[in-house]
């Protein structure tokens, strides 16, 4: 199903393919060829879409945390592809010590590639069954660009991004905003309600954003909605 009108230029065109109509519902071993077969022309593609996900996490981000605390803010980029969100991070000043999680080698190895972001790179798959192989409470931010999705980081999985989040620390999220990632997107919606209930969690923000946009007919654009999540850990 696609739900949009394809962009009018050709290389556009071809990003929209890769981003939207190429993407496999599949497990989780089609999605890692996928992304380490993606990993050359990423950027490029969402440069193209005008991918809007790292500045509306940085955004977001700047508003709880403080210019002081930003020197110090130990980082964890979730599914970190190449690198975007954790260059927009470093761009506004955040200092501290920033490690990558990706199950792409390909992807990490763009975000290591003459890029001073990450301190840290993680080759990891994240599962229910498979945490991450980090300490409880090691980050005061983690921050998830796109990376919870019904085919990549899946919603039972947000317990873990809060265990490795220090007690008041923060966890920012954007995913896909679309009538195809409904289904997930209520999952996702269940974890959180169980998480508040329990108040393990609060949530501090949740807003729809234009995540990517193109030009698909003379005049006119076309956009992809995302949403944005911002939580604290109780
Ligand atoms: C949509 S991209 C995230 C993009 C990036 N955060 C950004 O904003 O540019 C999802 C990333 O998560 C990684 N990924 C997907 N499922 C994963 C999993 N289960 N464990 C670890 N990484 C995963 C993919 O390799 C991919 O690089």
């Amino acid at each position: 199903m696609v739900e949009w009108n394809q962009p009018i230029d050709e290389i556009t065109k071809e990003a929209f393919h890769n981003l939207q109509i190429k993407y496999p519902d599949g497990d989780t071993n089609v999605m890692q060829a996928h992304y380490e077969s993606w990993a050359n022309t990423y950027d490029k593609d969402c440069e193209g879409l005008r991918y809007n996900g790292p500045d509306v996490i940085c955004d977001a981000v700047d508003r709880w945390i403080s210019a002081s605390d930003k020197n110090e803010c130990n980082i964890l980029d979730l599914g970190a592809r190449t690198g975007l969100v954790g260059k927009a991070l470093r761009d506004r000043g955040y200092r501290g010590e920033m490690t990558a999680v990706d199950f792409s080698q390909n992807m990490l190895d763009q975000a290591l590639k003459g890029r001073q972001i990450y301190n840290v790179a993680i080759n990891h798959c994240l599962t229910a069954d498979n945490p991450l192989p980090i300490e409880d409470e090691k980050f005061d931010l983690v921050v998830a660009g796109g990376a919870f999705g019904p085919n990549t980081i899946r919603a039972n999985c947000l317990p873990e991004a809060f265990r490795i989040t220090r007690r008041r620390g923060y966890v920012a999220i954007t995913q896909r905003l679309s009538e195809k990632n409904r289904p997930f997107l209520d999952m996702m919606d269940s974890e959180i309600n169980r998480m508040i209930a329990a108040q393990e969690i609060e949530q501090l923000e949740t807003k729809p954003f234009t995540q990517y946009s193109w030009i698909c007919e003379e005049n006119e654009t076309e956009q992809l909605k995302g949403r944005l999540l911002v939580f604290r850990k109780l």
